[in-house]
């Protein structure tokens, strides 16, 4: 039987493969987005990093009979590999992700299609800036239990006012960052925003973490 599954696709400055049952996404300078297809897997090391410690807040949460379903905002759709992940946990009821390029929920859109892969109805796709979306939150009082600040142009880290996360995070909610330099530069901003718990791991990359 003819196996037509996509193997390779570009469209406008990227670039997806799939190999070994990984599916990968690159821009020009590079790697976007990367993730099993049979479980959603992640390999980057700041995605694992915040899984051990959304897992931990829902242990903890469940062991003291907090009964509670989870909201994640994803800032930087890229190939949806954290979306996709994120959809595995039963806990967590919807994930809301928002990128400005189109281009790469088209690509999504083939590539899930091309492999028979299930998506989940919780992740919304939310096209257009980050940061305004951020301050729309914030003037609507719309509120998650985790945000994730993935945002980059190609390697760069996009800066914005960290101060807008904020508001927009429910009481003990946590704020991630994936960043790639000074992550004592980012936490030491958090901290003056009056979150608690700050702190960073090494994995790669780093994860900034941060607790309303
Ligand atoms: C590293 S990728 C995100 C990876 C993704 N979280 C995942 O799990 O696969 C960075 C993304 O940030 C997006 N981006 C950059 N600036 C943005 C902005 N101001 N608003 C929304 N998305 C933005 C890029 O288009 C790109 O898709």
């Amino acid at each position: 039987m003819k196996d037509d599954k996509i193997v390779k696709i570009s469209l406008g400055q990227y670039m997806v493969s799939v190999s070994n049952d990984r599916i990968s996404l690159y821009d020009n300078n590079a790697r976007y987005s990367e993730f099993s297809i049979d479980n959603f897997d992640i390999h980057f090391g700041y995605l694992k990093e915040m899984i051990k410690i959304m897992n931990n807040i829902i242990k903890i949460n469940r062991i003291n009979k907090v009964d509670s379903k989870y909201n994640i905002l994803v800032l930087g759709f890229g190939l949806g590999g954290a979306p996709l992940n994120f959809s595995n946990y039963e806990d967590i009821s919807s994930i809301d992700s928002i990128d400005l390029d189109y281009n790469l929920f088209r690509l999504f859109k083939k590539i899930t299609h091309s492999h028979n892969i299930s998506v989940s109805k919780k992740i919304n796709y939310l096209h257009g800036n980050a940061i305004d979306y951020l301050k729309y939150c914030n003037e609507n009082n719309i509120k998650y239990d985790f945000i994730l600040d993935d945002i980059f142009e190609s390697s760069k880290k996009v800066d914005y006012d960290l101060g807008l996360v904020y508001n927009c995070l429910k009481n003990d909610g946590v704020f991630f960052m994936n960043v790639h330099y000074n992550p004592k530069s980012y936490s030491n901003m958090l901290k003056r925003d009056n979150y608690k718990n700050v702190g960073f791991v090494e994995n790669n990359e780093y994860l900034v973490y941060a607790q309303k």
